[in-house]
């Protein structure tokens, strides 16, 4: 039996290939362990969005420079795709390198490695397949991705993705269906959308569909309860998916609309398509709509040219639509993209400084804004037991986490040694009464 371990960095998408990829080899014949150390074949799926991000795979690869131990290494994902061949020169003992869009090849390629192959890469990004298999092995026993759409066409001036990803391939809208309700009949209630930007999805069938068609439909899944998407971008935002939030109560109430900048000057930089007004647009449709939709973002701080000013207006449009939660991150150069090449790069200590305003300004939004839910009754699904605590956790449809007190917690809990079960409360469906809340969570009581 080969033996396989496989550790993943970065976003949804790539948890959700790593997914696919252990599907495909356990299809293969293999059998994946839990470290490295015992693993025959070591696969690295990994995120090279930011610096920091690339420099982990590095770091794990140098524990085995020295002394291989017998093992093949694999670098996939957005690092392999990124650097290509040159991993080979810095990691002389890495055997394949093979990115997102190479995926459908793994078969072909393992025959390769079997066979004493020592360069084996998939780096071509010239390709309209996306990578769907029917051997996914999901980690979640209650919330299962779809890939609908893979890759990225737009051009922001600072994201890797255009180059690591590859451009856009969207699936038949009959397959997402078709994948959505297999997930209903295995007894997954949730479903999570995936692309780096899902609302460009366009149905490559006759059937035509756009994501608000999509998403709609894959709502009106037979047992499927809750479903979410991720990445949006604001310049493809339309209308229509707020109507169908609003008219399919199985669609959950968040939305992830990243703005990156409060300052249309830099939005402008970096290549993002629309402007602050538009972008806000895009909110007040949402603060319109019948069922209160929560709104969480990314942000970049310090992009070349940032000024104080440009800076003020992001704190500022933070405190004008009042997230629900906020990724930030500093700007880091990366290669290949466009704003690489900019002038007037701000120093890393004020980045730094800028982050932590950031965060602290966010953190009191999120104070205000979970107070408001004392005293409510939310719909929760079930997703652990935290023995620590003696408190179930439990997930609001609008993604917050409330964490929440049962009569029966101790007993209800007995006898399941992880929390893969689907006895006891785990992935039911509960009604919870708010009684705190904190800047990042809530907490309650059972209510029914
Ligand atoms: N530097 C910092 N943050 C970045 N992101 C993407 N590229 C970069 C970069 N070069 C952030 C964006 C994006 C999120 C996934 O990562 O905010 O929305
Ligand atoms: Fe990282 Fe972006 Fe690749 Fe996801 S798509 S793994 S965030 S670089």
């Amino acid at each position: 039996m080969k033996t396989f371990y496989i550790e993943t960095f970065g976003c949804q998408m790539n948890a959700h290939d790593s997914e696919k990829v252990i599907g495909t080899l356990v299809d293969q014949g293999y059998q994946q362990v839990l470290t490295p150390e015992a693993a025959e074949l070591v696969f690295y799926n990994t995120c090279s969005i930011r610096d920091k991000a690339e420099q982990k795979v590095f770091h794990r690869l140098d524990q085995f420079k020295r002394d291989a131990k017998g093992k093949t290494f694999a670098v996939l994902g957005c690092v392999a795709q990124q650097e290509g061949e040159k991993i080979f020169e810095k990691a002389p003992h890495v055997s394949m390198v093979c990115g997102s869009a190479s995926y459908n090849q793994l078969p072909q390629m393992l025959v390769q490695l079997e066979a004493g192959n020592r360069r084996v890469t998939g780096l071509s990004l010239d390709t309209d397949e996306t990578f769907d298999t029917p051997m996914t092995r999901r980690d979640n026993p209650h919330r299962a991705y779809i890939t609908i759409i893979e890759g990225c066409d737009k051009k922001c001036s600072y994201c890797v993705v255009p180059f690591t990803r590859g451009p856009e391939r969207s699936r038949t809208s009959a397959s997402v269906i078709a994948e959505a309700a297999q997930l209903a009949a295995m007894g997954y209630s949730e479903i999570q959308l995936l692309g780096q930007n899902v609302n460009s999805y366009r149905d490559p069938s006759p059937a035509g569909w756009d994501f608000a068609k999509l998403l709609d439909e894959v709502g009106r899944v037979a047992g499927i309860r809750r479903v979410r998407f991720t990445t949006s971008h604001p310049r493809d935002f339309v209308k229509p998916i707020i109507d169908a939030i609003d008219s399919n109560p199985s669609l959950c109430n968040h939305v992830h609309l990243p703005v990156q900048s409060g300052s249309t000057r830099m939005l402008d930089a970096m290549q993002r398509l629309y402007t602050r007004e538009e972008y806000m647009q895009r909110i007040a449709w949402m603060k319109a709509a019948r069922r209160p939709i929560a709104i969480t973002s990314d942000i970049i701080v310090g992009f070349p040219g940032e000024t104080e000013a440009d800076f003020e207006a992001t704190l500022g449009l933070l405190t004008e639509v009042e997230y629900d939660s906020v990724f930030a991150f500093k700007y880091s150069r990366r290669p290949n993209t466009p704003a690489l090449a900019l002038e007037d790069q701000i120093p890393e200590e004020e980045k730094a400084r800028r982050l932590a305003i950031v965060q602290e300004h966010q953190r009191q939004i999120q104070i205000r804004r979970n107070a408001a839910y004392v005293g409510a009754i939310e719909e929760c699904l079930v997703e652990g037991f935290n023995k620590a605590t003696g408190q179930w956790i439990g997930r609001t449809s609008q993604y917050k986490t409330l964490n929440f007190l049962h009569p029966a917690a101790g007993e209800a809990f007995a006898g399941q040694s992880g929390s893969a079960g689907k006895s006891g409360l785990l992935g039911q469906y509960v009604d919870v009464r708010v009684t705190r809340s904190g800047a990042n969570s809530l907490a309650g009581e059972y209510a029914g």
